[in-house]
């Protein structure tokens, strides 16, 4: 366990507290999903309640070290200055004379925004001297940026040597519900898996095959598995140097006794567009000159008992290209059945931006136990690997 916010005396402190305020924002600068930034509001209200001075910092997009207007984070401090009816202050840089005056004149419970870490191209070479300018504005850092611990940078690995350093409520959470899953599984534990490809899963798969007692797989990435099968695709996506691995990887299901659910029926189409064809294939095979792009009423039926009897899902990657509402439908079925598990006392994990939005759009967001803030993050920590940002932070135990 790491040591948290509530460990540590913040009041009156100066904080540094890096949040992961990369959101979406449209042409206009409008911010078309705020989620991010409300997830951090339980930190920021409670500094703000201990009276603490708070200089957020993040990123946004990929500027790769230049000044670039449409990545400035402007638009969420005017954002975040709405949602808590308060004045958030906009900092013209990161570590500039200016900025640092501002940041050592905040007084209790005022907020300095920071402007987009990735301006400076010594972020994301985790620069020590970048880091070192950047804790010496603050007494404290909080480490709230769950979706950006998968990166070694200067403001999510460097400044947390610099200065006393903990987890902010968000974190705190996303590592919560992933140790129980990946650490502690109730069982049954079933990983839906799903999105375009396998070789973006293949560590995933590969972890979690010594943990779970089934897989779902749905996806474009399905249809590599039954290419290894032998199984005629049609037209669908598949990776032609996936194969073997494919392959492979459903034998180690079968020596391992995981029950690995494949499509066994598919919603095909002629084209990939809201005016395609379409129809379902009733069988596994998939005839020449289609494609297939969602999985079927017969997959639905058999994958329905294994999320249902299910106490631990971890889902991460859609069934199907559900952002065209002609194929959505098998995405948002497994919505439901999650949702369904989850109210009969499952412990529900949505991870991957993809993922989220389906449950979004699905309209049952608040009927999982988590969704997870991290897409890369996430993907990483189901892979089993070490997080720089979170193992940079000290444990509870340690002072
Ligand atoms: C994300 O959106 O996954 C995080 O903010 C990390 O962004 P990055 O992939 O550009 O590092």
């Amino acid at each position: 366990m790491k040591k948290t916010i509530k460990d540590v005396d913040v009041s009156n402190k100066k904080v540094l507290v890096r949040v992961d305020f990369n959101v979406p924002v449209d042409d206009r600068g409008n911010i078309t999903d705020d989620t991010r930034i409300l997830e951090t509001l339980p930190t920021i209200n409670y500094l703000r309640q201990m009276k603490a001075k708070i200089i957020l910092m993040s990123h946004l997009g990929r500027p790769k070290g230049a000044v670039v207007e449409k990545y400035s984070l402007k638009p969420v401090a005017k954002r975040l200055s709405e949602i808590l009816k308060v004045p958030v202050k906009m900092a013209p840089g990161c570590v500039d004379e200016e900025t640092r005056k501002i940041a050592a004149s905040l007084s209790a419970s005022e907020i300095l925004l920071l402007e987009n870490l990735r301006f400076d191209k010594r972020e994301e070479n985790n620069d020590p001297e970048f880091a070192s300018q950047l804790a010496s504005m603050a007494e404290m850092f909080v480490q709230d940026a769950f979706g950006t611990v998968h990166r070694a940078h200067a403001s999510t690995e460097g400044a947390a040597k610099h200065l006393p350093s903990v987890c902010g409520f968000l974190l705190e959470k996303e590592i919560l519900y992933f140790n129980k899953v990946l650490e502690k599984p109730e069982r049954t534990f079933v990983a839906i898996l799903g999105g375009a490809k396998v070789s973006d899963k293949i560590a995933v798969i590969q972890n979690l095959l010594d943990k779970v007692d089934a897989m779902v797989i749905g996806g474009a990435m399905a249809y590599t598995f039954l290419k290894a099968g032998n199984i005629s695709v049609g037209n669908s996506l598949i990776e032609k140097d996936r194969i073997d691995m494919a392959g492979e990887i459903m034998q180690k299901a079968k020596s391992k006794k995981v029950g690995f659910f494949l499509p066994i029926d598919h919603v095909i189409a002629d084209k990939i567009s809201e005016n395609a064809q379409v129809k379902e294939t009733r069988g596994v095979e998939i005839p020449d000159g289609w494609t297939g792009v969602d999985i079927g009423d017969m997959t639905i039926n058999r994958i329905a008992p294994v999320i249902l009897s299910a106490r631990t899902i971890m889902w991460n990657g859609p069934m199907g290209i559900f952002e065209m509402d002609k194929f959505f439908k098998g995405t948002g079925k497994v919505a439901e059945l999650v949702a369904e598990a989850t109210q009969k006392g499952a412990v529900s994990i949505i991870g991957g931006g993809d993922t989220v939005s389906a449950v979004k759009k699905s309209k049952l967001a608040d009927r999982v136990s988590h969704i997870s803030t991290g897409g890369g993050a996430s993907l990483e920590l189901l892979e089993g690997k070490i997080l720089p940002g979170i193992a940079v932070l000290p444990e509870k135990a340690s002072r």
